[in-house]
């Protein structure tokens, strides 16, 4: 039997920039996802025959990538579905980083390739932020900028990105899913119609990028407060590009009552989830006030393994 574990990931900044080939800042969290493969005599998921409705990412892995014996695919996972913590990222980047690990292949590159190739595939419209950050954990920071200390590149229609991993101080991020699904294609394309037709969107987006290098600052500081700051005023950003909703104003403003340094949505926005840094003494109370405004509320803590495969 092989088995894959891949983290979750939040985007700590630049979420939409990204879009545009602006940085954004990711960092893969303590929330994870498994899958089990064993040979079998026909392809099952989770003991069922094999559904694309249900299992689209694992079979669109298994329809790219193996062209071996039938397989049987356990999912085991801490990350609720559709919130924009990298639920479907991390069950593809630990299927794909399987089926490689059968045929031989244990590149990183190789399996955040090929993991972003099927989100891709399966989503129409996809950076490889979250596979990326997947495979890799600690902090990526995803570029279409190519700079010294990549780790490597992906290009898809024209676009290219570069991966630039971080190391990450050993905070805790308090996490609340409002609940929503996260709709990423129809809030990326909301946001687009307002990029185009806007100099002053355009103009929000350049600022957006000078706050996530001054992110990274900060946290290279680990300047926790400078870094509250910076999530608020790329909030403010987000939420003017029409990124935010009701439940996430709800959830950010509990969390800022309660102490936070900071706190914004995180991903693609419209529902999905936000986060919030506060100090040791506050942390307890943002997780209890989201917990209590929204579905669920997690307090997770950077993954520095990234995906790793057992056989
Ligand atoms: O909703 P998520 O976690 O998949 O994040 C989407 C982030 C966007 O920048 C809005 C889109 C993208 O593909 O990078």
């Amino acid at each position: 039997m092989t088995v894959a574990i891949a983290p979750g990931k939040i985007i700590l900044l630049g979420e939409h920039g990204v879009v545009y080939g602006k940085p954004a800042l990711s960092i893969a969290i303590s929330l994870k996802a498994s899958v089990s493969i064993e040979k079998s005599d026909q392809f099952l998921v989770n003991a069922h025959l094999i559904n694309e409705r249900r299992d689209t990412y694992i079979k669109k892995a298994i329809d790219m990538f193996w062209d071996g014996e039938p397989l049987s695919v356990t999912t085991f996972s801490h990350i609720p579905s559709a919130s924009g913590l990298g639920s479907s990222a991390a069950i593809t980047t630990a299927t794909i980083a399987a089926l490689l690990a059968l045929k031989g292949i244990r590149s990183r590159e190789e399996i955040a390739k090929k993991a972003f190739e099927v989100e891709y595939a399966v989503q129409g419209m996809a950076s490889p932020n979250d596979t990326s950050t997947c495979t890799n954990g600690k902090g990526i920071i995803v570029w279409s900028e190519k700079k010294d200390g990549y780790i490597w590149k992906i290009t898809k229609n024209n676009n290219t990105w570069f991966i630039y991993p971080f190391d990450v101080p050993d905070i805790k991020i308090i996490v609340g899913f409002t609940g929503i699904k996260s709709k990423t294609g129809m809030m990326v394309k909301k946001v687009k119609k307002f990029v185009e037709h806007s100099s002053f969107a355009r103009e929000l987006l350049d600022e957006m990028a000078s706050l996530v290098m001054q992110g990274l600052d900060a946290i290279k500081k680990n300047d926790m407060v400078e870094l509250g700051r910076i999530m608020n005023s790329d909030h403010k950003i987000l939420r003017t590009l029409g990124a935010s909703s009701e439940k996430i104003e709800k959830m950010i403003g509990e969390a800022l009552k309660n102490g936070a340094y900071g706190a914004k949505l995180t991903g693609a926005g419209g529902g999905g989830s936000v986060i919030a840094i506060g100090d040791d003494e506050s942390e307890e109370r943002i997780y209890r006030a989201m917990k209590k405004v929204g579905k669920d509320a997690y307090i997770v803590t950077p993954d520095i393994e990234g995906v790793k495969v057992w056989d």
